[in-house]
């Protein structure tokens, strides 16, 4: 599903240059669960980022779905993004000013489906989450699991082939966590690939497969027996 070969990014400013990934290769086959971890600062977010399309490596190359993704313009990027991806981070970022079913829907913005079909799929994901008792209330009003949970239903409303989470449980007790690792897990089951950052041995556990990264760099990848 995607090919990461001699992935760099650098960040420049007028001082200093930061080479927050450095020669990446990483291949994450279609159905994986992939847990990245690694010290803060070393590079989880932005290899995130770069595989979630939402930002660009300075050098290498990046096949999605076989496509070669470098030279492509925002406004395919952005479609891809669209069929293909759903984001799930630690701070949960919903819209204050929107309810939670206001909130999930948003997840189907770009898509042109008709009233009708998009009621019942943010019904759907609300429901696969167990928020749907929540639709009407506002994100202030739940707890940080419950938001969280509200989510995830936005990134899955659309149907995405890969998940990415970036520190998913960082912000939630353990009881909350656990419920968060097992709407992940259960989605991974079903067939979504899912490629998540997180801090905990425990929820890595979860994943098949551990990517450890170090100062830019992949120092190990290793696949748990099945
Ligand atoms: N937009 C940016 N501009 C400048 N430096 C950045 C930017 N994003 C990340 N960095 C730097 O790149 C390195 C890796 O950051 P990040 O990917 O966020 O690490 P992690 O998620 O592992 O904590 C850090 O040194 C960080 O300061
Ligand atoms: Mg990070």
């Amino acid at each position: 599903m995607i090919t990461l070969a001699d992935i760099h990014r650098l960040f420049r400013s007028d001082e200093v240059e930061t080479a927050a990934l450095r020669s990446i290769d990483l291949t994450i086959e279609a159905g994986e669960f992939v847990a990245i971890m690694g010290p803060s600062g070393c590079g989880k977010s932005t290899l995130l980022n770069i595989i979630g399309l939402i930002d660009r490596p300075t050098s290498g190359r990046y096949l999605f779905q076989g496509e070669e993704i470098t030279g492509l313009d925002e406004a395919h990027l952005a479609r891809l993004r669209r069929d293909n991806l759903g984001f799930v981070f630690q701070s949960f970022n919903l819209i204050d000013e929107l309810t939670i079913a206001e909130n999930v829907e948003l997840g189907l913005v770009y898509r042109r489906w008709a009233g009708k079909q998009r009621k019942a799929r943010v019904q759907a994901a609300m429901d696969r989450v167990g928020i749907a008792h929540r639709a009407r209330h506002y994100p202030h009003q739940l707890s940080g699991g419950q938001q969280q949970r509200a989510a995830i239903a936005r990134a899955i409303v659309g149907e995405p082939s890969l998940i990415l989470a970036d520190e998913p449980t960082g912000n939630l007790d353990t009881a909350n966590g656990e419920q968060v690792m097992d709407i992940l897990k259960s989605l991974n089951a079903e067939g979504a690939t899912i490629v998540m950052v997180t801090h905990s041995p425990a929820h890595a556990d979860i994943a098949r497969r551990v990517v450890n990264m170090l100062d830019g760099r992949i120092v190990v990848s290793a696949r748990r027996a099945a």
